[in-house]
């Protein structure tokens, strides 16, 4: 029997709060390793943002009668993907970092295009709504990282000793 849009939305959603998880625990890695005090805010700030948007991501999900009491645990299990993250020890650390921020940050915003149409073809105005939010908010976040490129290999060429010449 075909699914129906709601059940695919859920789906959706529900890998929407795992993905922002999993950022979340990223962030966090990221803040407590960042020595660039203006990198350091950026990542607060995203940190904030996006605790408020699993919130926002839970309450949807709440109000289409989904389980949330199982949703703490999906967090926990990172995807090889974002095990890579977590791999501060390498060096160079600050461009992979960089990279795979910029990365995350488009996977987000890809994950947010498909849950507002969704939600629009739902008809779960509500839904649609917190997927703009959201999404805006990657969005402010990836441009931020464009405009640090430049920082990103001044600070690695700093931190290795890099000679340029
Ligand atoms: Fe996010």
């Amino acid at each position: 029997m075909a699914k129906t849009i709601d059940a695919v939305l859920n789906g959706h959603l529900r890998g929407a709060h795992s993905m922002e998880m999993n950022v979340l625990q990223m962030l966090v890695a990221l803040i407590t390793t960042t020595k660039d005090p203006e990198v350091t805010s950026l990542l607060e700030r995203h940190k904030s943002e996006t605790e408020a948007q699993i919130q926002r991501l839970e309450q949807r999900l709440s109000d289409r009668g989904e389980d949330t009491s199982t949703l703490k645990d999906a967090g926990a299990v990172a995807t090889a993907f974002f095990k890579g993250l977590g791999d501060v020890a390498r060096s160079e650390k600050a461009t992979k970092n960089a990279r795979d921020g910029y990365v995350t940050e488009a996977l987000e915003i890809a994950t947010y295009h498909l849950l507002e149409r969704l939600a629009q073809r739902a008809g779960d105005t509500a839904t649609a709504e917190v997927a703009a939010t959201n999404r805006a908010e990657e969005e402010t976040m990836r441009r931020a990282l464009d405009a640090n490129w430049d920082r990103v290999v001044d600070l690695v060429i700093a931190e290795e000793g890099i000679t340029t010449k």
